[in-house]
């Protein structure tokens, strides 16, 4: 694989009427490393995720991954290409059980790395132990808690052997020892040559998970640099830590 960057925002944009949600977002990340994407409520996170994994349309700016410009591709194209994403919101097939969601997304396996001669099902059964859902197979996906269906999402996102992974909100919910086995996850999952994007409010966990962090402020790019930059830097701490650190005390 080239030694470039897995994937890139240049310029992206996305406008609903006059709200111009996503403005002029650029960013590159490398095989192997986590871009955190962090800010307030409303700031765009979503929508630059929705633009890159195409579930909505561009309104400028190019989408790159592996070098290929796939801003047009369709969602299903750009799952084959390896974005892969998990939503916000639990997104399951609920009436699923829990083997059938990862078997689902085995079959649909990109690639198979060189001497991988598991069936899809050696593959889903894989996958369901290593996120810690081996004993749910059975289970019906739509009765899990909130935990299971953030690990099922991480899991079938991984088996579709992406390049690179978008994370919306992995932590959300989750109790903190929840969160410290998530993070482990992630950090096992990161090989050699997948990305990971990961948005995420829970500061504690995004800055020791992230190399780089990207700050959204109104659509617009804020701030870019390491976790520890980022945590000193006025401005930020202005529009974003101050009032998350105020609130969480308050809590
Ligand atoms: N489909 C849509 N139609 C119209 N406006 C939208 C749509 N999706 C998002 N928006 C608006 O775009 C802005 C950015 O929303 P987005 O969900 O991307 O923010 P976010 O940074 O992910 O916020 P949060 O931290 O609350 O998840 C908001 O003002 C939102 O209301
Ligand atoms: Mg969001």
């Amino acid at each position: 694989m080239s030694a470039g960057p897995v994937l890139e925002a240049r310029g992206v944009s996305k406008s609903y009427g006059g709200l111009k949600a996503v403005n002029d977002i650029s960013f590159s990340v490398m095989p192997g490393e986590i871009l955190g994407i962090v800010g307030p409520n409303g700031a765009g996170k979503t929508t630059l995720f929705d633009v890159i994994s195409g579930h909505t349309r561009a309104s400028g700016g190019e989408v790159v991954l592996d070098g290929a410009v796939v801003t047009d591709a369709s969602v299903h194209d750009r799952t084959r290409r390896g974005i892969a994403r998990t939503f916000q919101q639990p997104t399951v097939a609920r009436s699923l059980s829990v083997l059938e969601n990862m078997l689902l997304a085995t079959s649909f396996r990109r690639r198979r790395p060189e001497g991988d001669e598991r069936s899809s099902l050696e593959a889903a059964y894989d996958m369901l132990a290593f996120v810690g859902l081996e004993s749910r197979a059975e289970e019906t996906a739509g009765l899990l808690g909130v935990f299971d269906t953030k690990r099922l999402m991480l899991g079938t996102a991984l088996a579709s052997g992406a390049r690179a992974l978008l994370l919306d909100e992995p932590f959300g919910g989750l109790s903190f020892g929840e969160i410290e086995l998530t993070m482990d996850l992630i950090r096992r999952s990161r090989g050699e040559d997948l990305a990971v994007v990961c948005i995420e409010h829970v500061m504690r966990a995004l800055t020791s998970l992230a190399d780089r962090v990207l700050v959204m402020h109104h659509g617009a790019a804020f701030f870019e640099g390491s976790p520890e930059e980022m945590l000193r830097d006025e401005r930020v701490i202005e529009v974003y830590l101050g009032s998350r650190h105020r609130r969480e005390a308050a809590q």
